[in-house]
């Protein structure tokens, strides 16, 4: 043995390696491997009851399907439609029930398959933008209703685009990974401590509801950090406030509250529902009013007891509100405000910048407080945009304004894009930040501004 010459040694050495990289690429690809399903003949549509399919319509509801599954003046469920995430632009997929290009030849097990498990009749991995990662949830029952519902709406022929990832994120086996990383099947378990209501709630929420997906925060492989369940993420260029513990609304939600929210995306003394929240609150119009109050008990709950600092965050909110225009110099003094982070020289040109931008453009609506009746708006300091730890919501509610969806009535506010200058918008944040929220400055606002501009 020790007398093997150097090369003979390197070339032994060359065959372990090499015997181990093959031993590695047979487990992954064990690992990664899921058969084919049988396709079937499309089942006829007199071989569901109507009943299930009935109950599926709320489901598919429930789920928001149409939400993703469907483009803008499209076919429903036709697919299709474009998802940007950190690792390039996915399409959702056909889920009419065509022979050809939807689902029209899956079994239940197949389908049954995709929802819990994320892999596609053919034995694909599928990406978790299809919030599998939450369907995995569902019972039995409700799969069943759901596959009834889909194979039996109207067959659509149409292809959605190549996905857009970045190397080598299109290659599927490689998903096999991440879901041994972050991906657990599971049911969900009932709590026996809790009501049947807030069960219910908790059910809604965390399987087809998937409100985590966007309002917990992501970690570099696009997984939802587990620790952090719904401590506020970012969803389409938007921020979704944390709906736990550490909720930065300046008035404590109700379970009425946020019922009202939830069902007409608008309530006293609350922001109004914007961006993709407003598709969130089309999908749940549909469903029936007490599955909307049991998602509230549960996001309620989680939110916890609106205790003393919550309660004095609400009075100096609601006391700010009331001085409009608001006095920059009372920055800092709030009672949960620190003292303002990164101020120096240019700060003060800058904020009184941001007041008269707000002078001139916001305050004639957003003043005298929010008139049902008219088209003036809540006043500022008790918006949520203004208490999110980035800009983004509040920069793109300037940026696009509020308009409601085609075809729907509901308020309305202009777009300032092409009338504020990306520095006056920048200040007009900071200024509304520090002197509306009482809160301090916050970094990179301009970063922010420009990312506004170029998704
Ligand atoms: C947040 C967006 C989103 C929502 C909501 C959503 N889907 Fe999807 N779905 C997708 C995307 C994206 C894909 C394609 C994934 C891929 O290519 O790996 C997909 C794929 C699927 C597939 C696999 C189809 C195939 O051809 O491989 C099925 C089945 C499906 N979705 C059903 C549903 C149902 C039922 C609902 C509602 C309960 C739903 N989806 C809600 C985004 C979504
Ligand atoms: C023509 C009236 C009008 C003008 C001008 C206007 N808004 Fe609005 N704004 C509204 C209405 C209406 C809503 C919808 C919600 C409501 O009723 O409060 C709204 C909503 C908002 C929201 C979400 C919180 C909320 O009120 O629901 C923010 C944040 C906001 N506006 C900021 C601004 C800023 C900043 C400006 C100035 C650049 C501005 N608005 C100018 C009418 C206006
Ligand atoms: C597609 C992403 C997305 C999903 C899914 C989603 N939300 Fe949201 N949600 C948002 C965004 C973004 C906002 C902020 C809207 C704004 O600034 O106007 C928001 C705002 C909210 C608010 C207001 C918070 C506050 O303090 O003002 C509540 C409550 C809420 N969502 C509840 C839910 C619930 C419950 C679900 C699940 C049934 C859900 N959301 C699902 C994106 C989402």
């Amino acid at each position: 043995m020790r007398d093997a010459s150097p090369p003979r040694r390197r070339r032994r050495a060359g065959v372990v390696v090499l015997a181990l990289v093959v031993l590695a690429i047979v487990a992954f690809a064990a690992l990664a491997w899921r058969p084919a399903i049988d396709p079937v003949a499309p089942p006829a549509r007199t071989s569901f009851d109507a009943a299930l399919i009935q109950r599926g319509a709320v489901l598919a509801n429930a789920g928001n399907c149409t939400g993703c599954h469907t483009v803008a003046g499209g076919l429903p469920f036709a697919g299709g439609l474009a998802l940007a995430t950190p690792f390039g632009t996915l399409y959702s997929t056909n889920i009419t029930p065509d022979r050809d290009t939807g689902i029209g030849r899956w079994s239940f097990e197949a389908f049954e398959r995709a929802m819990r498990r994320g892999v596609d009749r053919a034995g694909s991995h599928l990406y978790p933008a299809f919030p599998y990662t939450h369907y995995t949830r569902l019972t039995d029952d409700d799969v069943r209703a759901l596959y009834a519902y889909v194979m039996t709406r109207t067959p659509v022929r149409a292809e959605a685009p190549a996905n857009q990832l970045a190397f080598p994120l299109g290659f599927r086996p490689l998903l096999a990974g991440w879901k041994l990383l972050f991906f657990r099947e599971e049911r969900f378990q009932a709590d026996a401590s809790q009501a049947a209501e807030w069960n219910r709630g908790a059910y809604l929420a965390e399987s087809l509801g998937h409100c985590s997906a966007c309002h917990s925060p992501r970690n570099a492989l696009g997984a939802e950090r587990r620790g952090e369940h719904l401590g506020g993420g970012d969803a389409e260029g938007w921020h979704s406030p944390a709906l736990n513990a550490n909720s930065p609304s300046p008035l404590p939600w109700t379970v009425d509250a946020l019922a009202t929210y939830l069902r007409t995306g608008i309530a006293a003394d609350h922001a109004i529902a914007g961006g993709p929240m407003q598709g969130v609150v089309r999908s749940l119009q549909q469903i029936p009013a007490d599955d909307v109050r049991a998602i509230a008990t549960y996001i309620h709950a989680r939110m916890g007891p609106a205790a003393e600092p919550r309660q004095a965050r609400a009075t100096a909110s609601v006391e700010r509100a009331r001085q409009a225009p608001f006095a920059v110099t009372g920055i800092g003094t709030g009672a949960s405000a620190p003292a303002p982070a990164a101020s120096g020289p240019g700060d003060d040109a800058l904020l009184q910048l941001g007041a008269r931008v707000y002078a001139d453009a916001c305050a004639s609506c957003h003043a005298m407080g929010r008139e049902l009746s008219s088209g003036s708006g809540l006043q500022l300091p008790l918006a949520i945009a203004l208490y999110e730890p980035t800009p983004a919501s509040l920069i793109r509610i300037v940026r696009e304004g509020i308009a409601p969806g085609e075809g729907e009535r509901g308020r309305w506010m202009p777009s300032f894009a092409g009338a504020l200058t990306d520095e006056q918008i920048a200040a007009l944040a900071q200024y509304l930040r520090r002197a509306g929220a009482g809160a301090p400055a916050w970094p990179d606002v301009a970063g922010e501004v420009r990312k506004a501009r170029h998704p």
